[in-house]
């Protein structure tokens, strides 16, 4: 029987759209466990270098306010989370397409992904740790107790995010965002540092013709079946 360790560590990695931030935060609301969304890290890196006017290209100063910036995570009384970057609430903010095309810019940059290295692995506490991303599972928690790689079409993860922006009243036209998620899966994939493929030992998901209760169902069965829940 495989021995459940005092801060059990589930990733879940995989594109732009493929559903990982909506399975990630059902599956740590039904455990009770803690949530780390990296990829808002990422984008709060690119959030506090056009709040400090930093040089689009300027590596270093992104790196020193990776280090350094003041992040906090929260919710509103209806449940809906809250993100705070250096006391400003950016959470309309930080999921916006441009702070998304910001982050994969930033992200492909060590020196950042350096700084947010330890920031990340702070979030593994009692009772578990859900971890959200791209690298989580290869490079962040390489001992992970389960690693998942969730996937699905392209074309279906335009849609969903067509969906979504549409639900918060962006107006993206869908073309556009198929080539935008296109060159972000490019660039996430093809970086020289933590590129975004699934860990050998991950369990691949193809969530295109799946509902989220069935992926989010798959995903505590697999956690069941290594006795690191229930
Ligand atoms: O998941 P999300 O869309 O919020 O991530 C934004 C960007 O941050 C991704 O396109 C990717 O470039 C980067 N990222 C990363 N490593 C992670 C999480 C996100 O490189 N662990």
């Amino acid at each position: 029987m495989a021995r459940r360790s005092a801060s059990p560590i589930v990733t879940i990695d995989g594109p732009s759209g493929s559903g990982k931030g909506t399975i990630s935060r059902a599956v740590a609301r039904h455990v009770g466990w803690h949530l780390l969304d990296s990829g808002a890290l990422y984008r709060l890196v690119a959030l506090a270098g056009l709040a400090a006017g930093a040089a689009s290209e300027d590596q270093q100063r992104h790196a020193e306010l990776a280090a350094r910036m003041d992040v906090s995570f929260g919710s509103d009384p209806g449940g809906g989370e809250r993100v705070w970057l250096d006391g400003r609430d950016v959470t309309g903010e930080i999921r916006s397409e441009a702070a998304g095309q910001g982050a994969s810019r930033v992200a492909a940059w060590p020196g950042v992904r350096a700084a947010l290295l330890e920031r990340q692995r702070a979030f593994a506490r009692p009772p578990g740790l859900v971890a959200d991303g791209r690298d989580m599972g290869t490079v962040v928690f390489p001992g992970a107790d389960l690693k998942i790689f969730l996937t699905a079409t392209p074309e279906e993860r335009a849609l969903r995010r067509h969906k979504q922006l549409k639900d918060k009243g962006s107006d993206v036209s869908l073309p556009a965002l198929s080539r935008e998620i296109a060159e972000r899966d490019l660039r996430d994939q093809t970086r020289q540092i933590a590129p975004l493929r699934p860990a050998p030992d991950a369990c691949l998901i193809d969530s295109t013709r799946l509902e989220v209760g069935a992926v989010v169902a798959r995903v505590l069965e697999l956690m069941a079946a290594r006795r690191l829940w229930r």
